[in-house]
């Protein structure tokens, strides 16, 4: 299970950042703030890839990424060995992209969701396990071994 989690953001999603690791904070979670701080506009393959090194060095178990749509945020994440990141919108989605995708990475969009879904979103995400099994096999194809 998840217990440290690697968090960022861009400056369409500080709010989000802030109040969403204050919740997972209280709940128990390990939650490293990996920026951005601020709401000047910024870079946001910066803070994805600042996730995405905290993951596949394995000082996080996994990451979230927000942005204003989290689409950036996922096309920047999923460049980078080892990374699994899905943008999710809905609680569906979050649920089954851990149990069929092995995601490593939550990615969401501040001006898209909601903040009360972005908070349920992450709960699905974090509380689901891979089923393994033939979902293993697929996802092995996205990086054959070296
Ligand atoms: C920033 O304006 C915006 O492009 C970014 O937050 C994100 O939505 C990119 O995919």
């Amino acid at each position: 299970m998840f217990k440290t989690i690697a968090i960022g953001c861009d400056h369409a999603a500080v709010e989000y950042k802030d109040k969403l690791s204050a919740i997972l904070k209280e709940q128990g979670y390990n939650v490293l703030n990996m920026g951005t701080d601020s709401t000047e506009s910024c870079d946001y393959p910066i803070y994805a890839n600042k996730v995405c090194d905290k993951v596949v060095s394995k000082e996080a178990d996994c990451g979230i990424l927000i942005c204003g749509t989290g689409i950036g945020m996922s096309m920047a994440a999923n460049k980078r060995k080892g990374i699994r990141a899905a943008v999710c919108g809905d609680l569906k989605s979050s649920e089954f992209t851990r149990l069929h995708n092995n995601a490593n990475v939550l990615c969401m969009g501040a001006r898209i969701i909601p903040f009360e879904l972005c908070e349920q979103i992450t709960k699905k995400f974090l509380e689901t396990e891979f089923m393994g099994g033939k979902h293993k096999v697929r996802i092995d194809m996205f990086e054959p071994a070296e």
